[in-house]
Formats: structure tokens, C-alpha cells, sequence
């Protein structure tokens, strides 16, 4: 089924609903076979592999930080950018804009999404204006949040396809697609590229898979990629630079 009513699609059948069903109470994407995030407890998940796995928490205390960029792969249901938002609620400057651009080619319905941030009570303060605004960030792309100090940006159709359209460089990538062997589309040598079209030096990213392909694609990117311990019964997860040469 194409979904030819979003004006954001690239091509027909570019962009559908997610499928999903509600699996021990959490979203479990039947098209992927995998979960959204983890079972063991998704909202530390996301502190450890990409907030900490960006040094986020230290990077984001800097005085003079005035703008910082984070670009996602696979918003989801959007509990990685609740996650992100309240840590930078939380310690950047005040007058300082987060601008978080994520990529997702199979959205979530306004009422998938709204029973998949209800599972995070502790979030309930930023997931209310999320959900609030969610139809018109589908409709629009882009939307403002929490006093301007964050910048929404969904752009809907295939990662790779909609990397290449935006100019934005990223001061930290979360790559967060499914699980390499079910999701293949979202970790080939293509997105790593653009990746790098997108990065500068000092430009992290963290992602919780360490799987080899993704680390020589990484690699040949023109990435640092370290391994540290994963998060819950995950062995190890995937974090580092860029120091190659931006083509961008
Ligand atoms: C593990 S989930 C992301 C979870 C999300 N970051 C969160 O905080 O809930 C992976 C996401 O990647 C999306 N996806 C899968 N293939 C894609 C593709 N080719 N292009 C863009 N998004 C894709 C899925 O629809 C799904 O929402």
C-alpha cells in the first residue's frame, strides 16, 4: 500500500504506515520482525548507547554552545528525541538551539506513537507537545518545541534517498534503524557515505550494534569506530568520529 497523501514522499510506493502490534506491551514492527526498543528498558537504552555514546552529557555543558545538530536515522516513536530533548533541557545554555533531524520512511499513526510515549511517564511533559504537534510535523517536516530551544525535523522516505536532499552537518549522528540483518537498507555503504557528506572532524555517532558490516562500512566512510560494552544483553555497541574528508 503507498501512502501518496504525504507530500514528503520521494516516490509512489516510497513511504508507508508502520505496521506494528503490541508485543509484552511493547511496539514490535511485524514487517521487521524486531522491536523497537529494547525490552530491558528502552528509555536507558537510548541514555547509554546514544546519548552517552555521543558524550553528549559533557558536550552539551559548554558556555558557549550556541547550536548543535543531531541527525537520526529511524525516528520511530520519537523516544530517542524525548530522550535527547530533556538532557538538553536539562544542561545546554538557555538561548542555545538544539536541531534534531531524524529520517523514516514507515511513520507511526498519531495513535501508535501516543501509546508508545505513554509507556514513559517520566517523559510526559515533552511527549505532550510532541503529540500535540505530531500531525503537523508529518504535514510540514519541521516543527518548534519547548520555547524554540529545539527544532524538529522529520523528513519521511528512505534514509539514504532523504539524507541526500538536506544540507544540514551534523555535530552527532544516532544511527538507529532495525537490526542490521532484518533492516539492510538502513546500514549499507550508501548511508555511511552520506553520512560523511553530513560530518566534519569532531563529528561523533553511536549506534547499539556492533556488527561488522556496519563497522568496516563505518570505517570506509571515513570513521573512527570504537567498540565499548553494550547495553543490557547486548555484548558490544558501536561509537566514534569522523576523520576522513567531507564530500559535502
Ligand atoms: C529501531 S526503530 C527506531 C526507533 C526510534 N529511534 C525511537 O526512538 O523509537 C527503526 C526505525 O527505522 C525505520 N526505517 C526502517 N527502514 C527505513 C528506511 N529504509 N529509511 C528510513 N527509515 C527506516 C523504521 O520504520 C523504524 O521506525
Amino acid at each position: 500500500m503507498s501512502d501518496n497523501s504525504n507530500p514528503h514522499s520521494g516516490t509512489e510506493d516510497s513511504t508507508m504506515p508502520a505496521q506494528l502490534v503490541w508485543q509484552d506491551g511493547l511496539p514490535y514492527s511485524t514487517k521487521f520482525q524486531d522491536v523497537y526498543f529494547s525490552s530491558d528498558n528502552g528509555l536507558l537504552e537510548t541514555e547509554y548507547v546514544f546519548l552517552q555514546g555521543n558524550d553528549l552529557p559533557t558536550r552539551w555543558k559548554q558556555a558557549d554552545l550556541k547550536h548543535f545538530t543531531i541527525i537520526e536515522t529511524g525516528f520511530g516513536t520519537g523516544l530517542n528525541f524525548l530522550c535527547a530533548a530533556k538532557l538538553w533541557l536539562a544542561t545546554a545554555p538557555k538561548h542555545a538551539v538544539l536541531h534534531f533531524i531524524s529520517v523514516e520512511k514507515y511513520p507511526l499513526n498519531l495513535n501508535d506513537i501516543s501509546a508508545a510515549l505513554i509507556l514513559w511517564p517520566e517523559l510526559s511533559e515533552l511527549s505532550t507537545p510532541l503529540i500535540h504537534q505530531y500531525d503537523t510535523l508529518m504535514n510540514t517536516t519541521s516543527i518548534s518545541l519547548y520555547n524554540y530551544r529545539i527544532q524538529l525535523s522529520v523528513h519521511i522516505g528512505d534514509a539514504t534517498e532523504q539524507l541526500t536532499r538536506i544540507t544540514n552537518i551534523a555535530d552527532a549522528w544516532f544511527l538507529d534503524g532495525f537490526s542490521p540483518a532484518k533492516n539492510p537498507e538502513m546500514w549499507h555503504s550508501g548511508l555511511f557515505l552520506e553520512m560523511a557528506k553530513h560530518a566534519r572532524p569532531s563529528t561523533t555517532f553511536a549506534t547499539f550494534t556492533s556488527a561488522g558490516d556496519v563497522r568496516r562500512g563505518l570505517i570506509n566512510a571515513g570513521f573512527k569506530v570504537n567498540k565499548r560494552s553494550g547495553f543490557g544483553k547486548k555484548r558490544e555497541m558501536l561509537c566514534g568520529e569522523f576523520i576522513g574528508t567531507s564530500n559535502g
